[in-house]
């Protein structure tokens, strides 16, 4: 039958601390003026790349490597996560939407015969992430889910942009607005009224995440439900290329607005009787939105109105809150993870990152699971963000007081492993600031000094790694490698994720000296990395784990 209990490691000790560090958005590229880790100074990443050769190795943190549909797909903080912790691949969100899709399959679910109950009389709201960025959600998918829903007997349909510029260049979303637009079109020569109702640049209008800041939410909540908005535009594309002209505006922070008809009001407010669907596939940055569309008691901003809908996600976004009820597609069930195996094992856990990364290191890691295996044995520590500031102007951000939670962690002894997420790279690199990029990388290495130091002094083992690449490409290139340039002569800044691959390194004083990189897992990648630590921790990985990537010789 099955047990939780692992076996021993038969080369590698129990109790030693093991500090396991994930630089979010830190991947390795050619050295060259775009890329800020190589910019940086960065001392203590080049003294691990430089130092003992078979204890620094790169691994695959993009594509298949981590359940996206295709090796062409960046890595992200989601999938990387969920990789990290759970050990083995799974098909991600993006890959079980296409497939679902592709059968068909997804209007035969439950989520869709729920919805489409209310095609007769209501209207079908459709509300997420316009792009191609395949990260949260995909411009196709929502082509194919409009196409299949009018099929299906929707009559009368209304989509609730959010802009990107952050999983794809800024400045892009005024073509996929038009793309949207004209699909929009078609569906109307069939008799279909169909039309954008609202929108918003994501990082400014719904898509928030852990409970950052729920003004964001409420934004979009004003415009998408309460048809309220501070602009008002008879067209989509208009609103797009009108509002990117004011000061400091780009497809990131683009304010919220509404599309009003000829009389000046909005075509588009979600009443009772309405089919709602929020079509990105991931869950961070959705599930604020869900609380506030399903649950009846809220008290997170002042809802005015609570219309009587039936809403289902695109998948369900947390399966512990069983959130929401109905979702057109399951799911990947992430089980048996690494985190969850240690705990039974007494392994004492501690886990931190600041709030806008912390659900990465604990959610996702432990396989989109909220809260405790054991609170017992684990404890997890959340440090405040900054709010309302874009991190460019905080490059540091609570990087030292990350630093200094697990250096406390760990010199109290008492836990095994202590886990954080450094955000820097990542997200300052989201910015596009590449000055400010620059400086958070050098904050990151020197938490990173930090952490090492205190695994130093209580004779323990570290592993640095990332989890998608970020900061060391800040520039959109053609095939052959070479920076595009835009109309004007400028460099395409690329605030997006990368398909690099990022480093891992493992050392400190309590690693048994014969431990060192295999050579033969040439292909490794995140999901490598859970067996690696269980290892480390003295313990083998169970069977259908992806292979260590460590090994232990005799010296
Ligand atoms: C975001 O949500 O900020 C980006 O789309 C992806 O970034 P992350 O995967 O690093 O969180
Ligand atoms: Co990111």
């Amino acid at each position: 039958g099955f047990s939780w209990k692992l076996n021993d490691h038969p080369k590698l000790p129990k109790g030693k601390t093991v500090a396991v560090v994930v630089l979010d958005g830190w991947g390795e590229a050619q050295p060259n003026q775009y890329n800020c880790i190589h910019v940086a100074e960065t001392p203590t990443m080049d003294s691990l790349k430089n130092g003992a050769p078979d204890r620094w190795r790169l691994v695959k943190a993009h594509g298949t490597a981590v359940g996206l549909p295709t090796d062409d797909d960046m890595g992200n903080s989601e999938v990387g996560h969920n990789a990290l912790g759970a050990g083995r691949i799974y098909a991600q969100g993006a890959k079980l939407v296409d497939i679902a899709l592709e059968t068909g399959k997804i209007y035969d679910g439950e989520g869709f015969k729920y919805i489409k109950e209310c095609f007769e009389n209501g209207t079908l709201h459709l509300i997420g992430l316009l792009s191609d960025g395949g990260v949260h959600s995909r411009l196709d998918q929502l082509q194919l889910l409009l196409k299949g829903s009018a099929e299906r007997g929707a009559k009368r349909i209304r989509v609730h942009i959010l802009t990107d510029g952050r999983d794809v260049l800024d400045g892009s979303s005024v073509g996929f607005v038009e793309t949207l637009e004209n699909d929009l079109a078609k569906l109307r020569g069939k008799g279909i009224d169909a039309q954008i109702a609202s929108g918003g640049g994501r990082m400014y209008v719904t898509m928030d995440r852990y409970e950052n800041d729920w003004d964001v939410v409420k934004r979009g909540w004003d415009a998408q439900v309460l048809g309220e908005a501070p602009y008002k535009f008879k067209n989509a594309v208009e609103a797009v290329k009108k509002l990117r002209e004011l000061p400091n505006a780009n497809d990131q922070y683009l304010p919220p607005f509404v599309i009003v008809d000829d009389n000046g009001k909005a075509v588009g407010p979600i009443v009772d009787g309405d089919a709602v669907v929020t079509f990105n596939f991931r869950a961070d940055r959705m599930v604020m939105l869900a609380k506030a569309l399903e649950y009846e008691d809220f008290d997170k901003f002042d809802r005015v109105r609570f219309p009587k809908i039936r809403y289902a996600g695109m998948l369900q976004y947390d399966g512990e809150l069983k959130l929401p009820s109905h979702y057109l597609v399951s799911p990947p069930e992430i089980e048996r993870t690494s985190g969850e195996y240690l705990v039974h094992n007494g392994i004492r856990t501690f886990a931190c990152s600041e709030t806008v990364k912390f659900g990465h290191v604990t959610f996702f890691w432990n396989g989109n699971r909220s809260g405790y295996f054991n609170p017992e044995l684990e404890e997890y520590v959340e440090i405040p963000s900054d709010i309302g500031i874009t991190f460019n102007v905080q490059p540091k951000m609570k990087a030292l007081e990350i630093a200094e939670k697990a250096r406390d962690a760990i010199l109290s002894r008492k836990f095994d492993q202590v886990r954080v997420n450094l955000p820097n790279s990542d997200m300052v690199g989201h910015t596009g600031d590449i000055e400010a990029t620059i400086i958070s990388c050098k904050a990151a290495d020197e938490a990173v000094k930090m952490i090492i130091g205190a695994i130093e002094q209580v004779g323990g083992i570290y592993v640095i790694t990332a989890d998608h690449g970020n900061a060391e490409d800040m520039v959109k290139r053609n095939k052959k490698g070479e920076p595009l340039l835009d109309k004007n002569g400028n460099i395409q800044i690329l605030t997006s994720h990368t398909t690099q691959p990022v480093p891992i390194a493992i050392g400190g004083p309590g690693l048994a000296p014969g431990v060192r990189f295999r050579k033969d897992v040439p292909n490794g990648g995140l999901a490598n990395v859970a067996a690696t630590v269980m290892n480390l921790h003295g313990f083998e990985a169970p069977s259908d784990y992806e292979p260590t990537l460590i090994e232990v010789v005799d010296n």
